[in-house]
């Protein structure tokens, strides 16, 4: 395990409360004192200030990078080397360039490598993936995924050169990768157009952004981020089909709500700013935002020699369109999504469908009135009219 912070801390617990077979073995953190602890804790064996100490381990056979962003290219590099199964953390890289470069070096010394994305291993995604997959929401036509929360907790992330931008770096990477998931990952990202801006935070990057997302089958993807945002961390996902509807909510309801007007001294949840009054607490943090099933699915691709849900050309093809992002904030164009290297489809059929009505007419809506009676909208195929007939 490399880094010792918040999301290290968070993948350690996963992996050791989970399959039950996986074992962090060796941890590396720069600081003696925080790495120390942070074994003695965890009942990690070995642990060290020294990253390739850590990667060259005997017992190592995995390495998961879980340190902030300007180090993923190093660890990814050093382990792809020492021909160790790579997990990287979210984002990828901090450019596409740095996520290719990444993607070239495991695939060339031809080291297993997952990407860990774990919004879309949450549950509730999970079976929202199976519903659209086995077709019971028609086909995509448009995906909404919001980030957001009041920032985040280590000054790194605040340093353009360390992160490589801000909000749209740090969370849009999720929203980015959901939305692909749902619409289809063998679906081009054609172009993208953004608005971010600095609102609240002294700070070189965006701490607010929104952005779009076109297919190449006419599909739409909608990113919401923002560092600005009060109240907690608002996880939310809408996916609109053509024949249905689904609305995740991951954080802020999911289950528990909870009124103390003492206030309470226990942990709430992730990003959580208040402590009293109604409060919305998170049973289990780590199947609620996806790391368990994450996991398993990792090493069980490992195991079985197969390819996990999602690879470091995932996490490549989200730093493709982040890039397009910044550069649409700064031209306020649409700006078009640069991959050299696809997998993808090509030339894929539009979304777009038209209900037949009759020979002669297409159905534009149809909608039951307060008055029991059934209005159906039409447009004739040759004139385009549009006009509507009344039914019992
Ligand atoms: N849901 C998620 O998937 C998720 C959530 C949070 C963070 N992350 C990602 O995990 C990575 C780490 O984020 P975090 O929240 O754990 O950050 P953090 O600041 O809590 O922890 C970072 C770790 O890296 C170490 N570190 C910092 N600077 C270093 C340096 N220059 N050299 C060596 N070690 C250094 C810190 O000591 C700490 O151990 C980031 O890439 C972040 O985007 C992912």
């Amino acid at each position: 395990m490399l880094g010792t912070g918040l999301i290290g801390s968070f993948y350690t617990d996963s992996l050791h409360s989970n399959r039950g077979r996986d074992q962090v073995r060796v941890v590396y953190s720069r600081s003696a004192d925080r790495v120390r602890d942070f074994a003695e804790k965890r009942n990690i064996p070995r642990f060290t200030t020294d990253m390739q100490e850590a990667i060259d381990d005997d017992e190592t056979d995995t390495v998961i990078v879980a340190l902030p962003n300007h180090l993923h290219e190093q660890a990814v590099m050093a382990s792809a080397e020492a021909g160790k199964a790579v997990l990287c953390t979210k984002p990828l890289g901090r450019t596409a360039d740095e996520a290719l470069r990444m993607l070239e070096a495991v695939e060339k010394a031809g080291v297993f490598n997952g990407y860990l994305e774990d919004l879309v291993y949450t549950p509730k995604t999970l079976k929202s993936l199976q519903a659209v997959s086995d077709g019971s929401v028609g086909k995509i036509l448009w995906v909404r995924s919001r980030e957001t929360h009041p920032g985040p907790h280590s000054d790194w992330f605040w340093k353009k050169e360390f992160a490589g931008g801000g909000a749209i770096v740090d969370l849009g990477c999720h929203c980015i990768e959901i939305a692909r998931n749902f619409i289809g990952k063998d679906i081009r990202p054609v172009e993208v157009m953004c608005w971010g801006d600095t609102q609240v935070h002294p700070i070189e990057t965006e701490d607010h952004a929104i952005g779009l997302v076109r297919y190449e089958n006419g599909a739409i993807g909608q990113f919401e981020v923002s560092w600005a945002f009060r109240g907690g961390m608002d996880l939310r996902d809408e996916i609109v089909g053509t024949e249905g509807t689904i609305w995740l909510n991951h954080w802020l309801r999911t289950g528990m709500e909870m009124y103390t007007a003492t206030g309470t001294s226990s942990y709430v949840a992730e990003k959580a700013e208040s402590t009293g009054g109604w409060l919305f607490p998170v049973g289990d943090e780590s199947g609620a935002l996806g790391y368990v099933e994450m996991f398993t699915d990792m090493f069980n691709a490992i195991e079985n020699k197969s390819t996990p849900m999602e690879t470091f050309y995932d996490g490549y093809v989200v730093n493709a369109i982040i890039d397009s992002a910044y550069l649409s904030m700064q031209s306020k164009q649409w700006e078009l999504v640069n991959l050299p290297v696809w997998r993808g489809r090509e030339n894929v059929e539009s979304v777009k469908s038209f209900r037949e009505f009759d020979d002669q007419h297409l159905l534009v809506k149809e909608e039951k009135m307060p008055n029991g009676k059934t209005k159906l909208i039409l447009r004739h195929k040759q004139s385009g009219d549009i006009s509507e007939r009344i039914s019992d």
